[in-house]
């Protein structure tokens, strides 16, 4: 590459980042598609716990493994400046995540520590899943309750 050429990617990439693009920014619908394969897995481990359906103890560690995995990836491209409920619409991502980031990551880590353990004993019996499946659900509520706007 010429310096020109790599000057000019840098200039494109800081339109790219800009918030005036932001309604077409990728990212929020990539962010929003893992939120959809946390309730994927989640989901069915809800339904277990709670004798909706029958504990089945290869699909709980599935999904649990599933989890823990999906909440080992990284976030630092899906959470561009200017892709607030504020700035663009189809986001309920609230504008406070940009102004509290070390607590939005906090938040983040405790799901992380809460789905490691879930995945260290979901398959060894439903009272072992159930017991670690609720501190999950509290971190997904705890971050939803400080950075999530209500369903329209
Ligand atoms: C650290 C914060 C945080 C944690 C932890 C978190 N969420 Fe969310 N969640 C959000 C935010 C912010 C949005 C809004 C994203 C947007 O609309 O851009 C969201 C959106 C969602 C959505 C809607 C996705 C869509 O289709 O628009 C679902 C479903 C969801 N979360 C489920 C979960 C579940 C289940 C967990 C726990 C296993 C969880 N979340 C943990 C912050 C979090």
């Amino acid at each position: 590459m010429t310096v020109k050429r790599i000057l000019t990617a840098f200039a494109l990439g800081a339109v790219l980042a800009a918030p005036a693009l932001a309604d077409d920014d990728p990212a929020v619908e990539q962010r929003q598609g893992q939120f959809k394969l946390y309730v994927h897995n989640f989901g069915l481990m809800g339904a277990m716990a709670q004798g909706r359906i029958n504990y089945d103890a290869e699909a709980a560690q599935t999904a649990a493994t599933n989890l823990y995995h999906i909440t080992r990836h990284d976030q630092s491209r899906l959470w561009p400046e200017g892709t607030d409920s504020m700035s663009i619409d189809g986001t309920r991502a609230k504008p406070e995540i940009w102004d509290n980031l070390d607590d939005f990551v906090e938040k983040f880590g405790a799901l992380q520590t809460a789905a490691e353990a879930l995945q260290g004993v979901a398959g060894d019996g439903l009272p072992e899943m159930q017991a670690a499946f609720g501190a999950v659900g509290q971190s997904c509520q705890a971050c939803h309750e400080a950075y999530r706007e209500e369903a329209s």
